[in-house]
């Protein structure tokens, strides 16, 4: 019999008007890419201090470009997982929704998802660090080798003569203004919210769900595990996003 906390929302999502879905690390976990926090986070062996902010490019950019470059090496033979596919299925098939995303490794577009709101950048892109204007955008394969086959160890050089840098907003830097507006909008006339695998921590996307709540939608968090978020959310749904998002698409 399915869980009445799975029918609630089933039941909220198919009478909803707007549902909004705000993703985190974890809804990528089961595809294999590391979370950041947790007991095997990425900040358990990773200070982000020397590899996500502007004065650690600015201090050592081979070496955050070599730890970009080894995460693009995890993501690139990762595959989009269920629930990546549901949130994607949703867009589709749902009235109105919208999918807000803290992850940048570009698996919510690879499932087919279309018009989402990547909050934190998308680490298969680059832009100029000196701010020229460039943009590129690796199609996710082949960007490792140098000429010649050779392991690309230099920080990849912009057109103006300055380094490339990941286009990835860093721990110090702002979101782009447009991006985040965008999302509180959605947040805040949604009637549910849907939260998936993060740990709702990092500032402004962890504001979303408390917006959402005094617009009256109804908060739902799916996590495997607790966060700040929990005492807060109307609904809470334990267990890994791949399993509870086609398990509730299945009674929505
Ligand atoms: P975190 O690593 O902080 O949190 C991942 C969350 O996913 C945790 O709450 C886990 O319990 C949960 N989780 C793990 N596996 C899951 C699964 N299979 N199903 C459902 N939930 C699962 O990642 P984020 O919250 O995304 O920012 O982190 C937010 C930001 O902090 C990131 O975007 C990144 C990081 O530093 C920047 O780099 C700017
Ligand atoms: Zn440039």
């Amino acid at each position: 019999m399915p869980d009445a906390r799975l029918t609630r929302v089933a039941t909220c999502v198919r009478a909803a008007r707007s549902v909004v879905a705000m993703t985190g690390a974890g809804i990528s976990a089961e595809s294999g890419v590391p979370t950041f926090r947790g007991s095997a986070g990425l900040w358990r062996s990773f200070s982000p201090s020397d590899l996500a902010t502007p004065e650690a490019f600015a201090r050592d950019p081979r070496l955050v470009w070599e730890w970009y470059r080894w995460r693009r090496d995890l993501i690139r033979v990762a595959h989009p997982n269920p629930g990546h596919l549901v949130l994607a299925r949703f867009e589709k098939n749902l009235p109105q929704f919208q999918l807000v995303t803290q992850n940048v490794d570009g698996l919510h577009q690879r499932a087919g998802s279309h018009t989402l709101i990547e909050l934190h950048g998308n680490i298969w892109r680059a832009r100029c660090a000196a701010g020229c204007g460039r943009l590129t955008e690796e199609p996710g394969q082949g960007c490792l080798a140098g000429p010649g086959g050779a392991p690309a160890v230099d920080p990849p050089a912009c057109a103006c003569g300055s380094l490339l840098r990941p286009d990835v907003v860093w721990f110090g830097e702002a979101l782009d203004p447009r991006h985040i507006t965008r999302a509180i909008e959605a947040a805040r006339v949604c009637d549910v919210l849907l939260v998936v695998g993060t740990s709702a921590v990092v500032y402004p996307a962890a504001a979303l769900p408390r917006i959402a709540r005094q617009g009256g939608a109804l908060v739902v968090e799916l996590n495997i595990e607790d966060t700040p978020l929990t005492a807060e959310a109307d609904v809470v749904l334990r267990g890994p996003a791949a399993d509870v998002l086609p398990a509730l698409e299945a009674l929505a």
